[in-house]
């Protein structure tokens, strides 16, 4: 099959891991180039075309101009507009970072866009892909891990970020921006939720200017099944570690995540005491892209729908929400 025309919308920091990871499949091309700051996207087409690919400071003028395959839409969060629906309209597929959005018009009309056009959308949910967490779902849904029933998990770094991701009004928060991840897991694995309560705080970057998002947070999560969760978050904790933990307890497992590739699994409904380890150092990133080049192949759904972007965001909207108004917020 030949080669796949691929472009990138948003040339900054995570940009560059969907950029490796499109290379290395041998599958696609990179072509083309969109920043609101045209030198990086010069500096991308330099980095990953040899020159030889266009850049451009708009989509709209990248994808009238360059026939393209699918885009990589890696875009800090409040600059989210229409580019999903112009690419659908164009027939190009899509991998989009999270959090798909800030509001839960703009991720509407996204979804609305995918559907009415038949394109695959991908969302960056990577977790979902590591070799551990894939596992205990596959044994959730195949009814090989019992009812879930508890999902604990947390969320820590220590880090000043970007100006946008401290400004809460453009990243939405650290739960949206970043802590949406974890909240993504609690879907994955206990299902649709119905009312989330939330208690968040700026304690640690009151002082640091223009510092608005929370930066600490403990949410409690109800869902249809009766399963409940609790993630807590801060960005004040170990300079240097991203820990994204958790542990998954269901009828016959305790599953106990080091992060996405790597748990131990307790088999808890035996006479006798057992468990298995699942190590592994998939890479996420080449994975979520492979999924998706062959959803686009296979002609099905890609492994994280653009559907499951948009409830994963009306949840950790919520949550941030219940966090201002002091109350539980109701979902769906
Ligand atoms: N999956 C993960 O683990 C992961 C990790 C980091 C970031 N992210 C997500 O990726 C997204 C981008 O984050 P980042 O860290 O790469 O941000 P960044 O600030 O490093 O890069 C964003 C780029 O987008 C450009 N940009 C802004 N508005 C634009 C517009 N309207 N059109 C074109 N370009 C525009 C900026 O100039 C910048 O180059 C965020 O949503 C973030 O949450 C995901």
């Amino acid at each position: 099959m030949a080669k796949l025309r691929a472009g990138l919308i948003g040339c900054g920091g995570i940009a560059n891991a969907h950029a490796r990871s499109a290379l290395a499949t041998g599958r696609m091309d990179l072509v083309a180039f969109c920043d609101v700051e045209k030198s990086r996207a010069d500096q991308f087409n330099a980095d990953y075309a040899g020159g030889s690919g266009k850049a451009f400071v708009s989509f709209d003028d990248m994808f009238d101009a360059v026939k393209l395959d699918m885009v990589y839409i890696c875009l800090p969060p409040f600059a989210h507009t229409n580019e999903v629906e112009v690419a659908a309209d164009h027939g190009v597929h899509i991998l989009i970072e999270k959090p798909i959005a800030i509001n839960m018009e703009t991720a509407n009309r996204m979804v609305a866009a995918v559907e009415r056009t038949g394109i695959k959308a991908q969302v960056g949910f990577l977790s979902r892909f590591g070799d551990a967490a894939s596992k205990l779902r596959w044994m959730i849904q195949g009814g090989k891990a019992g009812a879930p029933g508890l999902f604990i998990g947390w969320f820590m770094c220590n880090s000043l970020h970007s100006p946008w991701w401290r400004d809460k009004s453009k990243s939405g928060g650290q739960i949206v921006e970043q802590i949406v991840h974890t909240f993504d897991l609690t879907r994955y694995f206990l299902g649709e939720p119905v009312s989330v309560s939330c208690y968040h705080n700026n304690v640690f970057h009151a002082d640091v200017e223009n510092f608005t998002s929370e930066d600490v947070s403990a949410t409690s999560i109800l869902f249809q099944n009766g399963a409940v969760a609790t993630v807590a978050g801060t960005d004040g904790a170990i300079p240097g570690q991203w820990i994204n933990a958790y542990k998954v307890i269901t009828q016959g497992i305790t599953a106990d995540f080091q992060d996405a590739n790597n748990a131990t699994l307790h088999f808890t409904s035996q006479p006798w005491e057992k468990q298995t380890s699942i190590r592994s150092n998939k890479d996420l990133f080449l994975a979520e892209t492979v999924d998706l080049l062959d959803a686009i192949e296979g002609d099905r759904e890609p492994m994280v729908p653009i559907i499951e972007g948009a409830r994963t965001l009306e949840l950790v909207l919520a949550a941030s929400r219940s966090g201002e108004i002091g109350a539980p917020v109701k979902i769906g």
